[in-house]
């Protein structure tokens, strides 16, 4: 259930205090960006199972993993397993996880996904920098939130400062970075070649299933954020290629070797 207690939330805070850590930058890795995990430096780590208000993960039998440790200068807290709006229909499937986080005192999120592109430009294994969403699905993780503070300000959702950083990041590495919209439509099932001129139409440059919930939920926390997509396929109907689950995800793990280093050239040269 999403609508984890505020007793989960404060145990889980209490946890992730106990290790000795003190996170202040959570990384919640899409797929293809998982091998950033074994970049993090004398990393600790707790089981999704053992954190009351994480989800449960359904995926190959892997709870999902909390790892706190270090990237560059900070500490950080990195999660590997995301539970998707498409599992259950739960669009607030990652509440208690981010509550949990923001009560341990994290104050940025960085999110990473991977997305079919919607951009000639874009090509399969590039990187795109998320500026903007569209709430293509238009659920919401906050519906059963109360309070003024659920009508979230969403200008400026993906941090300007933050990207300005993730630019400059790019460019010492002299990685290709452009930047652009995310369109998040629920899925489990790939577009229609319809449904993708829809989103050219609209002015996204890169459609995916995850993400913007997290986004919504982060920034209802205080919670700056940045966010990267990782091309796997051109849009349905772009281009001749049949769409499939695993090739996404073979082309997620080629396009990592890029696309990791970069991620870790950006969270050390934060200056949140
Ligand atoms: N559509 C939606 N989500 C995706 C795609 C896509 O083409 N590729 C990777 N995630």
């Amino acid at each position: 259930m999403s609508a984890a207690g505020d007793d989960a939330v404060a145990r889980g805070a209490q946890l992730i205090a106990a290790t000795g850590r003190r996170p202040r930058i959570a990384v919640l890795l899409g797929s293809g960006w998982g091998p950033l995990a074994e970049r993090v430096r004398d990393p600790v780590e707790l089981s999704y199972a053992e954190l009351p208000a994480f989800p449960t993960l359904a995926i190959d039998g892997h709870a999902g993993r909390l790892l706190l440790g270090r990237i560059g200068p900070h500490e950080v807290a990195v999660l590997a397993g995301r539970k998707h709006a498409y599992e259950q229909g739960d669009a607030a499937a990652m509440k208690g996880a981010l509550q949990t986080l923001a009560a341990a005192g994290v104050q940025v999120l960085v999110q990473t996904n991977a997305a079919g592109s919607l951009d000639r430009g874009l090509r399969p294994g590039a990187l795109m920098l998320i500026s903007d969403h569209l709430n293509v699905a238009q659920r919401s993780p906050l519906v059963g939130a109360s309070g003024s503070a659920r009508f979230v300000d969403l200008r400026d959702a993906y941090d300007p400062a933050l990207r300005e950083q993730a630019r400059a990041a790019a460019a010492r590495l002299g990685t290709p970075l452009q930047e652009g919209v995310y369109a998040w439509v629920l899925g489990p099932q790939f577009e229609t070649p319809a449904e993708i001129r829809m989103l050219v139409a609209l002015g996204a440059q890169a459609v995916g299933m995850s993400t913007v919930p997290e986004t919504i939920l982060a920034r209802w926390l205080g919670l700056r954020v940045l966010a990267f997509s990782l091309a796997t396929n051109m849009g349905c109907g772009l281009e001749d290629e049949a769409l499939s689950h695993a090739h996404t995800l073979e082309t997620a793990r080629s396009a990592a070797q890029r696309a990791v280093p970069l991620l870790e050239a950006v969270i050390a040269g934060l200056a949140p």
